[in-house]
């Protein structure tokens, strides 16, 4: 492992978006847009949340074949962005392409078809026992996006990634304390930069490999002091060895200035998260498997969120 880059090396040597000018321009409209627009949920005006969701991966090659990755089904993020929907933020839904996705929870990793019957020759229809579900999922998704309150942005790289996640905070750093990261991805720590990257397939005639992976520049710092200085953060700890959890997730919140951090351990993040913010340990276990853990997550967040811009704007502005 070589030494940790600075962050405008990184992106000084990332592979730029193809398409930057467009992605900024959605981003700048749907930020104007929903900042400007009231509050569904009554008083103030629409809070916006970046969510990033699913893992990051680090390509070994310029013209990839193999890459490492990073654990992360997206799930968490994908139930997370439901639930700031109907709380009634607007979402901008950072995250790895092919992973969960927001109101498609439900389907079936093994075998989506089982939910359609071919009815006549040229009709195909969802089987009885799963329309209620479907329906429902079909009218919360295309309220959000109708309603413009929903924008999806998806990544594979770490490289896509940080230039997404710079992209949407100097964006939103307009919105001040309305705006909250949420920042639920699996983001890689060990890259290979991308100018001593191999351009072609390693090839393996060339015996064992060896290779020196550098550090990614931990971002939450200048997501706090330079993209975007006064939104609320809230990072995600996560930890195999339970020893050092609670205490790794109390150095994030204090060394990178984070409002809130979420600490979940690998054999339980589905059962139970710890959210510690200053002074506080709130741990939230789910009572079964039919509860999403995600939703009081975030009715949590969200009365964290409305003390914090309340004393942020002084409490003069309406939350
Ligand atoms: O998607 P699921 O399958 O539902 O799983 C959800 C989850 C377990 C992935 C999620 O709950 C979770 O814990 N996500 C964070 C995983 C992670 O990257 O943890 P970390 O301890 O390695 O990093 C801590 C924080 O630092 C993260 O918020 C990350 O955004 C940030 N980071 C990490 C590396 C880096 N170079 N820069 C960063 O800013």
């Amino acid at each position: 492992m070589v030494a940790a880059e600075d962050p405008e090396s990184f992106f000084a040597t990332a592979p730029p978006l193809g398409d930057t000018g467009a992605v900024v321009a959605r981003i700048q409209e749907f930020v104007a847009r929903n900042s400007s627009h009231p509050s569904s949920e009554g008083g103030g005006r629409r809070r916006i949340v970046c969510v990033t969701s699913g893992g990051t991966t680090v390509p070994l090659e310029q013209r990839c074949v193999r890459y490492i990755d990073n654990f992360s089904s997206g799930h968490r993020g994908a139930a997370s962005t439901e639930y700031f929907l109907k709380a009634g933020y607007a979402v901008i839904f950072v995250h790895r392409r092919g992973s969960c996705q927001p109101f498609c929870r439900f389907l079936p990793d093994d075998s989506f078809l089982n939910f359609f019957d071919v009815t006549t020759e040229s009709k195909v229809q969802v089987v009885e026992s799963h329309t209620t579900v479907v329906k429902k999922a079909i009218g919360e998704y295309s309220k959000a996006i109708e309603g413009g309150s929903l924008l999806k942005l998806p990544f594979t790289t770490i490289f896509e990634y940080l230039q997404l996640l710079k992209m949407v905070a100097t964006c939103m750093s307009s919105v001040g304390p309305h705006g909250m990261f949420y920042l639920a991805a699996a983001v890689s720590d060990f890259y290979v930069p991308w100018d001593s990257m191999a351009k072609h397939k390693i090839q393996s005639a060339g015996g064992p490999l060896d290779m020196k992976l550098s550090q990614v520049p931990k971002m939450l710092s200048v997501l706090r002091n330079q993209w975007a200085p006064t939104a609320f953060c809230i990072s995600f700890k996560l930890e195999t060895d339970s020893d050092i959890l609670i205490q790794k997730a109390e150095m994030a919140l204090s060394k990178y200035k984070m409002n809130v951090v979420v600490a979940n351990l690998l054999a339980t993040y589905k059962e139970e998260v710890v959210i510690v913010s200053n002074g506080e340990r709130n741990t939230i276990r789910r009572c079964s498997e039919d509860e999403d853990l995600e939703e009081h997550i975030i009715k949590l967040l969200e009365k964290s969120h409305s003390k914090y811009i309340y004393s942020s704007t002084d409490g003069c502005a309406k939350n």
